[in-house]
């Protein structure tokens, strides 16, 4: 594979993941991340991993002047765009504000995208979409819906990007809907920052094990599922990595756009994801049972045909690999990684980002 892409979120969770997968895959890549959930040594580590310079920018999508001196400083061949918000308490206490950031960054990358003649694009959407699902597996034409803001942001950014779909004149569009990714680069350099407010069970599980909290509340006790608990399509953020690459190569080779869930197809509950945790880090894991939250389903997972026909996709990965995987990152990390840390600004003020070039002022 040729091409440079834009990877913006390249300094997240996924889109570090992705950066990997694409290199190895034969792809340049040029980050743009403004650094609000991920540590400023990401690049560094990225570095490690991979053996190579790495181009980053800390630059928020939705500055427009700042992304266009990237355009102009590169060629960019296609866009995966993975920067945003993605806090679903954050999204109900503040939706303007959370609304405004997610979609201002989507549209303000379009315009520029559209002034360079960029006209491929791969968009990070979730299974959020599909709001409370009617039946099991989700296939990509279930009804579509939201339960919160951040749900809204992602569906709007589907149809942000379906417009140019239909209007033709080049657009090659890629929505991935992701389930629940999870685990960590095999190094276990890089990982998942555990939001402040909760967010994804695997991190929060994690800080339960390495005794930075005390316990987890598992919600919901009674669902009809085999041990009462909810059930989750988890996919191990390599695979995921594994999927923007293959949409991006499809889009680039054919110009096809498509719509496609990125799922293992079947899922784990709450309680088999601790147990498993519990066995791979060898520490127990306390949790008491709480009621149902509203908006929680008993079970989502993904019918994840349509990303095999049309990508050649499939997920490899089981759970016992992202526990592993997980606990690896996590035992491997500092305290000052997490970007919320009050120590972060001293630690990256001590570590070499040289290959970090910033247009941001
Ligand atoms: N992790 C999940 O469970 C999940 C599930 C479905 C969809 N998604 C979507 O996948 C994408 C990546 O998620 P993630 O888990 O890697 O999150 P993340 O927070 O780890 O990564 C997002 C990255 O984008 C950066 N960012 C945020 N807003 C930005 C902006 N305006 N300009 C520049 N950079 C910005 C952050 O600093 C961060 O590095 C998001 O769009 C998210 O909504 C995530």
């Amino acid at each position: 594979m040729s091409g440079t892409v834009l990877l913006t979120g390249g300094a997240g969770f996924i889109g570090s993941h992705t950066y990997v997968a694409l290199l190895e895959a034969g792809y340049r890549v040029v980050i743009v991340d403004n650094f609000s959930n991920a540590a400023r040594d990401v690049p560094d580590r990225l570095a490690q991993i991979t053996g190579t310079q790495v181009v980053a920018y800390d630059v928020d999508v939705s500055d427009a002047a700042a992304l266009e001196a990237v355009f102009c400083t590169h060629s960019i061949d296609a866009v995966i765009h993975l920067a945003a918000r993605k806090s679903v308490p954050q999204s109900l206490a503040s939706p303007q504000g959370f609304f405004n950031s997610n979609i201002a960054a989507l549209l303000s990358l379009l315009r520029v995208m559209e002034q360079h003649q960029v006209k491929t694009i791969v968009f990070s959407s979730s299974a959020t979409v599909y709001g409370a699902p009617e039946a099991l597996p989700i296939p990509e034409h279930a009804p579509l819906g939201y339960t919160n803001p951040y749900g809204l942001s992602k569906l709007m950014g589907e149809q942000f990007l379906n417009q140019r779909t239909r209007r033709g004149q080049g657009w090659a569009t890629g929505i991935l809907r992701y389930f629940n990714p999870a685990g960590a680069h095999p190094s276990g350099l890089i990982g998942e920052a555990a939001l402040s407010d909760g967010g994804n069970l695997m991190p929060m599980v994690a800080r339960v094990a390495k005794g930075q909290l005390p316990g987890l509340t598992v919600f919901g006790s009674d669902y009809g599922t085999p041990d009462g608990t909810g059930i989750r399509d988890y996919i191990h953020v390599c695979d995921l990595a594994r999927g923007h690459v293959l949409s991006v190569g499809h889009l680039l080779q054919r110009g096809r756009s498509h719509t496609v869930n990125l799922g293992k197809g079947a899922g784990y509950s709450v309680l088999d994801l601790i147990k498993t945790y519990e066995q791979v880090s060898g520490q127990k894991i306390p949790f008491r049972f709480a009621p149902r939250r509203a908006g929680d389903v008993a079970a989502s997972f993904a019918d994840p045909s349509m990303a095999q026909t049309v990508l050649g996709f499939r997920a490899e990965h089981d759970l016992l690999d992202m526990c592993q995987s997980s606990w690896r990152w996590e035992t491997n990390s500092d305290p000052c990684w997490h970007p919320k840390s009050a120590d972060h600004h001293r630690y990256t003020a001590a570590i070499p980002v040289s290959q970090r070039m910033d247009l941001s002022h």
